[in-house]
């Protein structure tokens, strides 16, 4: 089940380039729905759902986005079936073995954010092996969001600073918003301009809570599986349409 860019390869004229998203971060859900109204196990829809993220990813590097994150576990997912967590372990493990070739031709910088030492051992090596590969690549940034929680990363941040005040390294007047996001995951990376969420579901599902204070928000009924280059592109006409003020007139 390959999702062929069959259209749209280049960035379309009614896109503005100046006004693209620098980045662009993905609640890609519905994977299950997908399947189940085909009348296949819901595992297929992640199957398929990681031949859309890969499409996605080529799709914002060929219009020119500099950054993609996509959640593809939250630290509440352990809740599925052991089943299902287990098949997703091991399908992040196996894509990213097979896909790191790749990667590397296409110059993508692979990073993820999340707690990692709760992950299995084989994916955490797996994970490690393809951060380090491609720490230097200059091409678009992809992160993904595994084991991860947005008030758990905020939570952890306190931590680390309040431990720091404690020993004397930093005074408490010395905390601020650049001070605060040196100690999250996405340390160095620049805020999500724009948050998709497939198959409607009107939520932040505690994904990137701090960095997206001022994203703009794009819900489609359209489910994950399904989510194409002219879906995407649906979604980026919407976020050329935005007025983005940041609190300001
Ligand atoms: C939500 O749909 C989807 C997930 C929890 C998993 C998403 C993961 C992938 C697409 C794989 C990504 C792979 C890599 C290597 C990054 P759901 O299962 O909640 O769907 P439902 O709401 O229809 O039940």
């Amino acid at each position: 089940m390959t999702v062929k860019p069959s259209v749209l390869q280049e960035l379309p004229t009614d896109l503005v380039r100046e006004q693209l998203p620098r980045h662009v971060a993905v609640i890609m859900d519905g994977n299950g729905r997908w399947a189940k109204r085909r009348g296949m196990p819901r595992i297929m829809g992640h199957r398929r759902g990681v031949d859309v993220l890969k499409d996605l990813l080529r799709c914002c590097r060929d219009w020119g986005i500099e950054a993609l994150t996509a959640y593809a576990f939250s630290t509440e997912n352990w809740g599925r079936p052991s089943e299902e967590v287990e098949f997703l372990m091991t399908l992040f493990e196996r894509v990213l073995r097979q896909e790191l070739r790749e990667m590397m031709e296409e110059d993508v910088r692979i990073r993820f954010v999340g707690n990692l030492n709760a992950l299995p051992r084989s994916l955490q090596s797996e994970i490690e092996r393809s951060v380090t590969a491609t720490q230097n690549n200059q091409g678009i940034c992809f992160t993904i969001a595994t084991n991860y929680g947005g008030r758990q990363e905020i939570l952890q941040a306190c931590r680390e600073i309040a431990s720091k005040v404690q020993q004397g390294v930093i005074q408490p007047d010395q905390i601020d918003e650049a001070l605060f996001e040196r100690h999250l995951y996405t340390a160095g990376s620049c805020d999500p301009d724009l948050l998709i969420r497939t198959s409607g579901e009107m939520r932040l599902s505690n994904f990137l809570l701090w960095q997206m204070a001022y994203s703009e928000i794009y819900v489609t009924e359209t489910l994950w599986p399904d989510f194409d280059r002219k879906a995407f592109h649906q979604a980026l006409c919407a976020y050329q349409q935005r007025d983005r003020r940041f609190g300001k007139l």
